[in-house]
């Protein structure tokens, strides 16, 4: 167990960045030569540990640009010594966050008028030129202006001759269901794109798609793609950067008919051997994967007994006789042959694998590996 930093409850996040790196490389083979990647490390890039990602993108080259989801996720990396460009993906609100943004040398999303006359205002007050990338709403309903909007914008931000418009950007809701949904979003930025040209408007990068998009649509790649879930190796044809590991710190036999955990959920239908594991909720193990879910151990599957706890879980390790206190167990990841994916918990647990990573708790220490 390589450790970054002190820390004694075995209870880890293996980050393999070896395994990061060789995703930017199959990313980047699989888009032509020219269009840039914006890595997604948003959610302290997907719980993988922002700062270490950024530093393999950056020290690797695999990467043109990184994205984040507010000002404060771009600070952090700007302490952590990352120096590529950064846009911010997330609405900028209060407004003095454009201040901050321009001191750390991060590109905001302009995605209303009254944020562009904020950024403005921002611009003037620097007494500096600064950039931003606008965002146009075409099916997502999240974030965005109208294409007609987007067009007075920029004229707007241009017009005032402090801020350039140096890419635009559009969001896909169905990347991953719903190609002809992808489709008609595609050819709403492509006419507020013409529209921005006809006005004297042409940002140098214009982008659309997430992992799934620019995997699978080469059209939608345009100047840019934001890869996430694909670089993380949560996308098929990618491998997997994060193992959830731990150890047994408890092994104990109950005989048949005895319960376990909160709830008495688990009856043992025979004499049990029950191993119990230093993890919980509180670290981003889903308690909705109790009695659900299975852990790795001496290279089996042992079944996830009982209530998941706030620190603890339980496993039924009768089939593993050999097992001992200190064997490792391995959550998410492989051991041996056995593999348990982050898509297999997810669906354990009805939620996607984004929610998997994301909310592993910060208490559980990353562990970066070669
Ligand atoms: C605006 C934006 N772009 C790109 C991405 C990356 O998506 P994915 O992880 O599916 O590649 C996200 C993720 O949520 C996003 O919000």
């Amino acid at each position: 167990m390589a450790t970054s930093r002190r820390f004694f409850r075995p209870t880890w996040a293996e980050i393999r960045l070896g395994a990061l790196r060789d995703n930017l490389r199959r990313f980047r083979r699989r888009m032509p030569g020219g269009v840039k990647i914006l890595f997604v490390v948003k959610g302290n890039g997907y719980g993988h540990g922002a700062a270490a990602c950024a530093r393999a993108a950056q020290r690797s080259g695999g990467a043109d640009w990184l994205g984040v989801s507010s000002v404060e996720e771009g600070v952090c990396l700007r302490e952590a010594g990352i120096r590529m460009p950064i846009l911010i993906l997330g609405s900028l609100y209060p407004f003095e966050s454009f201040l901050a943004a321009a001191e750390f040398g991060l590109t905001p999303t302009v995605a209303s008028l009254d944020s562009a006359r904020r950024l403005v205002d921002a611009a003037k007050r620097l007494g500096r030129r600064v950039a931003c990338h606008l965002k146009v709403e075409t099916g997502m309903g999240r974030i965005g202006m109208s294409p007609a909007a987007a067009v007075g914008a920029a004229e707007y931000l241009v017009g005032g001759g402090l801020v350039e418009c140096s890419g635009v950007y559009t969001h896909f809701s169905c990347a991953e269901t719903d190609r002809a949904f992808v489709f008609a979003q595609l050819r709403r930025f492509r006419l507020c794109l013409a529209e921005l040209a006809r006005a004297g408007v042409t940002p140098r990068l214009r982008h659309a798609a997430n992992s799934a998009a620019a995997l699978r649509f080469p059209a939608a790649r345009l100047d840019l793609v934001r890869p996430g879930l694909a670089l993380y190796g949560l996308y098929p044809g990618f491998s997997p950067v994060l193992s959830l590991k731990s150890k047994v710190v408890f092994l104990k036999t109950i005989p048949k008919g005895s319960v376990v955990g909160y709830g008495a959920t688990f009856r043992a239908r025979r004499p049990t051997r029950v191993a119990t594991i230093p993890i919980g909720y509180a670290d981003g193990y889903p308690r909705r994967l109790s009695n659900r879910s299975c852990v790795l151990l001496g290279g089996r599957r042992c079944p996830v007994i009982g209530t998941v706890s706030m620190d603890m879980l339980m496993l039924d390790a009768t089939d593993v006789p050999a097992a001992r206190v200190g064997d490792d167990a391995v959550l998410i990841g492989r051991q041996g042959r056995a593999e348990i994916p982050v898509g297999e918990l997810a669906a354990a647990a009805r939620a996607i694998p984004y929610e998997i990573t994301t909310a592993l708790a910060a208490r559980v220490p990353r562990v970066a590996v070669p």
